[in-house]
């Protein structure tokens, strides 16, 4: 005998999980946008943390640096696997992903965040734009 109770459980799960992608989009199953990750970046290899953990934590990375920097004149941040890395959203962040509107932006648009207001004083700076053109860092 076999518990029919569980197996339709086990398929509105199964089904929940299938769909996922298209109800938790409002119905537009389309795939997200990749955001592009400059050669300089690559070279590099890796994020200050790792990947999935940065897609999922960077706002509060980012709000943890600011806490760090205004509030205990903290700039140096560890991260998990004891790298060292300049609490600076400008210098260290785009020094990396120099190109903010192929991969801040293009991925905030798709989700559906709303613009960010930290440009209108963390200013794009002449080194910068130096960086996204050349794609040479440090
Ligand atoms: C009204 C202007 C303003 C806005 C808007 C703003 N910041 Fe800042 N932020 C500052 C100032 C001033 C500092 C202090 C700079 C210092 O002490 O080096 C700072 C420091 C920081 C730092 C640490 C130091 C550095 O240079 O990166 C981070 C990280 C940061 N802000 C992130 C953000 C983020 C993320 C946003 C948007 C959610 C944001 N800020 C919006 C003005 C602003
Ligand atoms: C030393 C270069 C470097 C620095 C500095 C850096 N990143 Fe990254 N970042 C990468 C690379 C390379 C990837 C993609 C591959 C990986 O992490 O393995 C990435 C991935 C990410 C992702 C995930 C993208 C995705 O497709 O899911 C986010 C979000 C991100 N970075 C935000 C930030 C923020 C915010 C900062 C500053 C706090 C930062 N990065 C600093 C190199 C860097
Ligand atoms: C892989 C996609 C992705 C990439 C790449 C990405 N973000 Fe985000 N970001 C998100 C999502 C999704 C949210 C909204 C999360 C939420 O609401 O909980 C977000 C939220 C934020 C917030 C908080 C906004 C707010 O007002 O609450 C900040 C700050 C932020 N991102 C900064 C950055 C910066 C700077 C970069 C580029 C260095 C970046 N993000 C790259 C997906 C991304």
């Amino acid at each position: 005998m076999y518990d029919a109770g569980k197996i339709i459980i086990g398929l509105i799960v199964f089904l929940g999980f299938a769909t996922f992608p298209i109800w938790h989009d409002g119905g537009k199953a389309v795939s997200a946008p990749e955001p592009e990750i400059t050669a300089y970046a690559k070279k590099i290899g890796h994020c200050v943390e790792p990947e999935k953990w940065m897609r999922a934590n960077h706002m509060q990375l980012l709000d943890h640096w600011r806490d760090a920097a205004v509030r205990e004149d903290k700039r140096v941040y560890v991260s998990s696997t004891g790298e060292e890395y300049d609490i600076s959203l400008q210098n260290t962040c785009l020094r990396c992903h120099s190109n903010k509107e192929k991969f801040c932006d293009r991925c905030h648009q798709f989700a559906g965040v709303h613009e960010l207001y930290c440009w209108d004083c963390h200013l794009e700076s002449k080194e910068m734009k130096k960086w996204a053109a050349t794609d040479e860092s440090f």
